[in-house]
């Protein structure tokens, strides 16, 4: 009895889950979908190399942690409070970084992160604003970091 009604549940769960996917692809490209659904590499990091958090003019927080490995990022992670936009559009981000030379991750843009997802509806473009803003402010932690190394082993990277 018992597990027939996890059956149902889960299947209830997975019709609504693809109901609102099916939703979202009428709005956003399936990129976009595919980020925000899996998005690659979330969470946070332990002792970071470069870390940031920003909060964008919606009020929404964004922070990425970088890991730097012979002028390289070896890894990105990200962690966000905001839309589901902002999920994929800091997704892109990390993964755009990753393996990246710390110079050109820096430059990663707004237009960079939307040509990459095939583009956002107007009212979504600021997502991707937020997360290269939150990249390049993770980038400059990391240089100026790396200028004080000592400073990494007793400032936690969020009160940096
Ligand atoms: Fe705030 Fe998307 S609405 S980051």
């Amino acid at each position: 009895m018992g597990a027939q009604i996890m059956t149902d549940w889960d299947e209830f769960i997975s019709t609504v889950q693809k109901q609102e996917i099916e939703k979202a692809r009428e709005i956003y490209s399936e990129t976009v979908v595919q980020h925000a659904i899996f998005p690659r590499d979330p969470g946070s990091m332990e002792n970071p190399d470069g870390y940031a958090r920003v909060t964008g003019p919606c009020g929404d927080t964004m922070e990425i942690f970088i890991r730097v490995l012979n002028g390289k990022i070896s890894k990105a992670n990200f962690l966000t409070d905001g839309c589901t936009t902002s999920i994929a559009a800091a997704s892109m981000a990390v993964e755009m970084a990753t393996d990246k030379k710390v110079e050109d991750a820096r430059c990663i843009s707004k237009e960079d992160i939307l040509e990459a997802l095939d583009g956002l509806p107007e009212e979504s473009r600021h997502c991707a604003l937020l997360a290269s803003n939150t990249l390049r402010a993770a980038v400059a932690d990391y240089l100026k970091m790396a200028k004080e190394p000592w400073k990494k082993f007793y400032q936690p990277a969020s009160h940096r």
